[in-house]
């Protein structure tokens, strides 16, 4: 197994079905990588460690959150893991580009103006092979043609699914959808 691997699926290891996600989510993110001209490196990077920081505590999350961001989301804790776990990479590794770095932040639900490693982390994490629902894999078939197509369907699905649980989105997750309906009406 290769040393970052390790370092992964280690700190996972009393999770076999987060550590199989990962790989999933690694696999259709280098393939994805591939086929719309993004540095497959970079989608490896930010697949594999997209999860890392996904079970730890609020103490250990604390180390790299401030008090700010903890109080804001103390009902949304599922947005600890994204911000932490970038910050933790970059602690591992200074030199970690921004552009990885992003992609992990913002896999939850992409975000506006969303790079193309953003989106497939994005993409890659709704639909790799462990999910098994319909809507996976019609994102799936989507991405390999057009990662927008497939971008907009998997935060209509989310939210729909989120709704239909009688939940609320986050608001930062409406504006998302908001601003890529708009892009494409303006296409
Ligand atoms: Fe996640
Ligand atoms: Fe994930």
């Amino acid at each position: 197994m290769k040393d970052l691997e390790k370092i992964v699926f280690d700190k996972l290891k009393d999770h076999p079905k987060r550590i199989n996600h990962t790989k999933g989510v690694i696999q259709v993110a280098v393939e994805l990588g591939r086929i719309h001209g993004v540095n497959e490196h970079d989608c490896y990077i930010a697949a594999l460690f997209h999860d890392y920081t996904k079970y730890d505590s609020v103490i250990e999350h604390r180390k790299y959150l401030s008090d700010d961001f903890i109080k804001k989301n103390h009902n949304k804790t599922y947005l600890y893991h994204p911000y932490s776990g970038a910050l933790a990479l970059k602690e591992m590794f200074p030199n970690t580009s921004e552009e990885v770095l992003n992609a992990i932040r913002y896999h939850t639900w992409a975000r506006p103006n969303a790079t193309k490693l953003d989106k497939i982390i994005f993409i890659a994490d709704k639909c790799e092979p462990n999910r098994l629902h319909e809507e996976a894999r019609k994102i799936y078939n989507l991405a390999l043609k057009d990662l927008d197509e497939a971008l907009l369907y998997a935060l209509e699905s989310n939210i729909k699914h989120i709704e239909s649980k009688n939940l609320f989105p986050h608001p930062d997750q409406i504006k998302t959808l908001i601003y890529y309906q708009t892009e494409k009406e303006n296409l």
